[in-house]
């Protein structure tokens, strides 16, 4: 090992997709954007055609063209409506689009191409989809032309917090598509969090990101096992002995407290790994918490391992089970300690750790 892996379990992976899909009773068309949550596109694309997964969704044309290079006859949904620039891309690729504005619409129907298409209604989440009062204007006026009208779809702003915010957003959907024949479409609202709740058998597709990843969100509680994919080990790199007030790395922001071993490790805010992590933030080595002991620097992190008995090259877990399997280290600790979200971390993780398989 030189700097560091990301080690994705494939196991795992089509665990969780076998979960959901299970729980759900729907359709899983599987959120890769954004290197699929860090794990990488091609792997988790991959995989998830192995399980039967058809649908992936994406938030750029780039990445709806990666997916089909891996699995040239998936469907692939374009999560926004895209720059004009990009609509030949588009038609060459076979992708979906997901549409909510009429100006928008009206420029695929010039085109006079079959486009494939979602009408999104906006039913809450005040982000992107048209005012549930327009929505019939618009569907009206896809059906009436050559798109094809394969789906409608809304996003809730709170399924991870907000059951009952979530049951409008459902409710405003059922009543806004009440008038309209969709016996033949894809209709899709959920997302991970609403996933393990709205048990709702009139929608057929749920696109799921993070759950499929194993990070269990859901504003109600549920026992259902979802299995983290991505463990994160690096090594000791450097060690070395410091005296009790002494400080390490950037702005020396923590006076030692007691004569220390300081080890560094080969992984930094480059990787991905973020800089708010210190200074509530550990690692395991050999079975043990250590604490992060001085601020996360581009490419290398430090901790006290005065009490671990370690050498150098011993294996370091940021993410992920100590080698007897009895401490964890979760993505959602590294968000609290970074105060902020899970997603963004999975996401950032960068390229330039080494990603691989294992089973
Ligand atoms: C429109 C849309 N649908 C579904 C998802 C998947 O969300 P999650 O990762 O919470 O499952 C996202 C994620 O950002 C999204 O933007």
């Amino acid at each position: 090992m030189d700097r560091g892996y990301i080690y994705l379990n494939k196991k795992s992976f089509l665990h969780n997709l076998e979960v959901l899909k299970n729980l759900s009773r729907k359709e899983l068309c599987l959120v890769v954007k954004a290197n699929a949550y860090g794990h990488g596109l091609e792997w988790a694309v991959k995989n998830a055609k192995e399980s039967g997964t058809k649908w992936f969704a994406v938030a750029s044309v780039d990445e709806g063209i990666q997916v089909k290079k891996v699995y040239e006859e998936s469907r692939v949904l374009l999560l926004a409506e895209p720059s004009k620039i990009q609509l030949e891309n588009i038609k060459e690729n076979d992708i979906d689009l997901t549409v909510y504005n009429e100006s928008f619409i009206d420029t695929l129907i010039e085109t006079g191409d079959e486009y494939s298409v979602h009408l999104k209604i906006d039913t809450g989440m005040h982000r992107l989809g048209c005012p549930p009062e327009k929505f019939y204007d618009l569907y009206k006026k896809i059906v009436d032309s050559d798109l094809n009208l394969l789906g409608i779809c809304t996003h809730f702003p709170m399924a991870d917090t907000d059951e009952t915010e979530t049951k409008k957003s459902i409710e405003l959907f059922e009543k806004t598509i009440s008038d309209i024949d969709s016996t033949n479409m894809l209709l899709h609202v959920d997302n991970s969090a609403s996933t393990l709740y709205n048990l709702d058998n009139s929608f057929n597709m749920a696109r799921v990101g993070i759950a499929a990843y194993g990070v269990q969100i859901t504003a109600v509680e549920n026992e259902n096992e979802l299995i983290p994919t991505m463990e994160i080990k690096t090594r000791i790199s450097n060690l070395q002995v410091r005296k009790k007030g002494e400080a390490v790395s950037y702005g020396k922001a923590q006076r030692l407290s007691r004569d220390s071993i300081i080890a560094t490790a080969p992984i930094g805010y480059g990787d991905g790994y973020p800089w708010n992590s210190f200074p509530d933030g550990k690692v395991i080595v050999n079975n043990q918490f250590c604490n992060l002991i001085g601020r996360v620097t581009m490419d290398q992190i430090l901790f006290d391992v005065t009490d671990a008995n370690v050498q150098i090259d011993d294996e370091v877990t940021v993410l992920g089970n100590s080698m007897d399997g009895k401490l964890n280290i979760s993505v959602s600790d590294i968000a609290q300690w970074n105060e902020t979200i899970e997603w963004e971390i999975l996401t950032n993780m960068s390229k330039r750790l080494e990603r691989v398989e294992v089973e």
